[in-house]
């Protein structure tokens, strides 16, 4: 009896060994590394490659407009980093960011809440979410950790899409960019696994009946014109929320900045679509794979965009 229990344990703990950690991941380094070689590739040179990537794109466009040599250190940039147009603006607008003061009230927002301290005694954090929690078996957003840190300290939760939430968000963006920390995903389980390959199955389905998937148009359509927007690309995707935009913040400065979960909400919605809720499975799941694509990317929030 005593023979088997040891012999089981050992079992198990041979098990684990040769199941290492890193191994529920290697599906997801795969498509990391070839999601990144064919962003790479992609805006070597647009020009020369027109025929491989950008066979409806304009001489003008191609020429002139998109950048060479794009760097894997500046995809995080969205469109910026190869849309020579979108760069003079955003270059300028970056030297007196219009989300300093908003960073601001997120500070003080965690000084003056003892919650928010003690569920986030680190906030140079930004890059270690969405993880997967082992215990509950669930995909655990940054957005969803706040407002649970705020209802069972018996608070009100905030709106997850802006205002306190992306202020307080900016704050630990801005201490991690400053901490020089990297998006860090881990998947350590098979149900973490399962929870990334999910996520990578909505970015890739086709919905609506324009049959776009989120991959049409930040995969295959990365780098191409919709309207007068260029696309951005799937990498670097998360590494820099939460955003000002300056068209959320036209009328008013605390409106300007939103969460990534506002940021999708709106794609999906320009779509034609009906986006998964903020705090869905679904939303999560979407969030966790996105972020793994982003992988080993510095974190670079808050960040502008149009
Ligand atoms: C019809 C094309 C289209 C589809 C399909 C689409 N988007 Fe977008 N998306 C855009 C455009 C246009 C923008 C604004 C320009 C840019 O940054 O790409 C944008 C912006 C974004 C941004 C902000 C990028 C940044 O740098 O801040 C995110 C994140 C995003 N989309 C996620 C998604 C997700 C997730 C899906 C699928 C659920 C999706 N999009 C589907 C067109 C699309």
């Amino acid at each position: 009896m005593l023979l088997n229990v040891v012999k089981s344990t050992v079992l198990v703990a041979l098990a684990s060994c040769i199941m290492n950690a890193n191994d529920f991941n290697v599906q997801a380094e795969k498509d990391r590394i070839a999601l990144i070689d064919y962003t790479i590739a992609k805006f070597e040179d647009g020009d020369k490659n027109r025929d491989k990537f950008f066979p409806y794109s304009t001489d003008d466009e191609l020429k002139n407009n998109i950048q060479k040599n794009v760097k894997y250190e500046d995809l995080r940039k969205g469109n910026y980093a190869f849309n020579k147009q979108g760069q003079y603006s955003y270059n300028e607008i970056n030297e007196m960011p219009p989300y300093d003061e908003l960073v601001e009230k997120g500070e003080e927002l965690y000084e003056d809440n003892k919650a928010l301290q003690k569920c986030f005694p680190d906030v140079t954090v930004a890059g270690d979410y969405p993880y997967f929690d082992e215990e509950k078996k669930e995909v655990v957003s940054l957005t969803g950790a706040i407002n649970k840190c705020l209802t069972d300290a018996g608070q009100k939760a905030w709106n997850e899409k802006k205002g306190k939430m992306a202020f307080f968000q900016s704050y630990i963006a801005s201490e991690t960019k400053d901490a020089e920390k990297k998006v860090n995903i881990q998947i350590n389980s098979a149900e973490a696994a399962a929870a990334y390959e999910r996520g990578k199955e909505f970015y890739y389905t086709q919905r609506g009946y324009l049959k776009l998937s989120c991959a049409t148009c930040h995969v295959q359509g990365a780098g191409k014109r919709v309207r007068n927007e260029s696309l951005s690309q799937l990498a670097g995707h998360t590494t820099h929320f939460p955003v000002f935009r300056l068209k959320w913040g036209k009328d008013k400065v605390e409106n300007g900045l939103g969460t990534l979960e506002r940021r999708m909400a709106g794609c999906v919605k320009d779509q034609g679509q009906v986006p998964p809720k903020t705090n869905s499975k679904e939303m999560k799941e979407l969030l966790y794979f996105m972020a793994y694509m982003s992988n080993g990317m510095n974190v670079d929030g808050p960040d502008v965009r149009k």
